[in-house]
């Protein structure tokens, strides 16, 4: 049987412990045997990123930028532990940040449903994603304690100065910001990715509470829709809708799902763990970095599984689950396949996917998942779990 073929490569991310394992067992067991894969490869494990000073990090988003289209791999993002651990020069900073911070993306997260899996909140039937604005707000705050009585303000550059608070007594202070430009870019990112998957898309902040700083979301993401996207959306038969962050929580919690939310930086913070919690397990939880330009980057939510790779040295069998990397792959190979109009790759992303998922439902899963499943379940070991879905395949 010949191969698909490719025709644009495919900006392929290596990264770090159990993950790297898996991943080349995916390449190998599920995608190789049918697929000539074309990648340009960058190997962004800890310790290339350590022999490279990091460059290759810088590299491999450079390449996204050029080709359109990457898979990366979950990677260690260094602290004093593995500074020692792996003997490094410095702390490099997280590859994920680094690489959002080059496409100036947002991050859209969205769970793998199976039916069997439970879900606890049993009229959510469709997906939801989160968008979440990864940047500014109280994630780049600069906050003080105020030891004695004294009024407190801050100055504008135009030498305005506004009181935050004439203290009587000690207390708090949080001072926060954001820019136009930062919340124009999360807005198309938004919208693009609302588009290109067809789905209604919903924003929520509490510009009644804060005014000014709240409603400029609201009011660009108005602006840019009115503007650019309106008609768009019309054709697409999709919905833009903006409420309350409260009013959202109840609205979303009462729906079948099937809508991306938009969400500020805390929020999307919080809400993301919410619904991953919700639809079962970081374990199937996809993630995509989309930038206002149409860039995409797909990778898993989760993290390297650290633990099982230290049982994985030792030599012992492990059962680490592998949906979201699997789907990491398809999402970016069914994205270059739309872009280089290849229809057999795309069908090969919709077939991978569909035999990951049936495989799940037929009772076979790794043992993260046999806890929450409903039914009979047998556990399996990671590479056991991959060659039970290429056999469907
Ligand atoms: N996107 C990324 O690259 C990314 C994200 C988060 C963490 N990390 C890195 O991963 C390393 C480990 O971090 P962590 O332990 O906080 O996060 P983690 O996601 O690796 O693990 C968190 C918990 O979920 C379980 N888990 C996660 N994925 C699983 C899977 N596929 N199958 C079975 N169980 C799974 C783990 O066993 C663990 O109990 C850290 O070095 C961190 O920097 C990377």
């Amino acid at each position: 049987m010949s191969k698909i073929r490719m025709t644009t490569p495919l900006v392929e991310m290596d990264g770090d412990e159990m993950t790297r394992i898996l991943w080349q067992k995916i390449k190998d067991i599920l995608i190789l045997p049918h697929v000539e894969l074309k990648t340009e490869y960058y190997d962004l494990g800890l310790k290339n990123r350590e022999a490279t000073k990091d460059k290759v990090t810088v590299e491999g988003a450079e390449a996204i930028k050029k080709y359109g289209v990457g898979v990366k791999c979950a990677t260690i993002t260094p602290n004093a532990q593995r500074v020692t651990e792996y003997n490094l020069s410095t702390m490099w900073k997280s590859p994920n940040g680094t690489i959002r911070s080059m496409l100036d993306g947002t991050v859209f997260r969205a769970p793998i449903l199976a039916k069997g899996i439970k879900v606890l909140i049993p009229s959510w039937t469709k997906p939801i994603t989160i968008a979440r604005h990864a940047y500014g707000d109280v994630y780049s705050g600069v906050e003080a304690y105020v030891e004695g009585p004294g009024k407190a303000e801050f100055v504008l550059p135009d030498g305005t100065r506004k009181t935050i608070f004439d203290f009587k007594s000690a207390g708090i202070i949080q001072t926060m910001h954001n820019t136009d430009a930062s919340i124009r870019s999360f807005a198309r990112s938004c919208m693009n990715y609302a588009l290109d998957v067809k789905k209604d898309l919903w924003f929520s902040t509490k510009d009644t509470i804060s005014k000014i700083y709240d409603h400029r979301f609201k009011d660009i993401f108005r602006e840019i829709y009115e503007t650019e996207y309106k008609e768009k959306f019309e054709k697409a038969g999709i919905e833009y809708f903006y409420t309350l962050i409260d009013d959202a929580v109840a609205r979303v919690v009462k729906s079948s799902g099937g809508m991306i939310w938009a969400c500020k930086n805390y929020d999307g913070d919080v809400m993301s763990d919410m619904v991953a919690t919700a639809f079962g397990s970081l374990a199937m939880m996809t993630s995509v970095l989309v930038s206002p330009d149409g860039k995409y980057e797909y990778e898993a939510a989760h993290g390297t599984v650290t633990r099982h790779y230290y049982k994985y040295l030792n030599g012992e069998e492990t059962s680490t689950n592998s949906m979201a990397t699997i789907f990491a792959w398809t999402g970016a190979l069914r994205k270059r396949a739309q872009l280089d109009g290849l229809k057999d790759l795309e069908d090969f992303a919709d077939r991978l996917e569909k035999a990951s998922i049936d495989t799940i439902e037929s009772g076979v899963m790794t043992k993260d998942l046999v806890g929450i499943f409903d039914g009979k379940a047998t556990a399996v070991n990671s590479e056991d779990f991959l060659k039970a879905i290429a056999e469907r395949l």
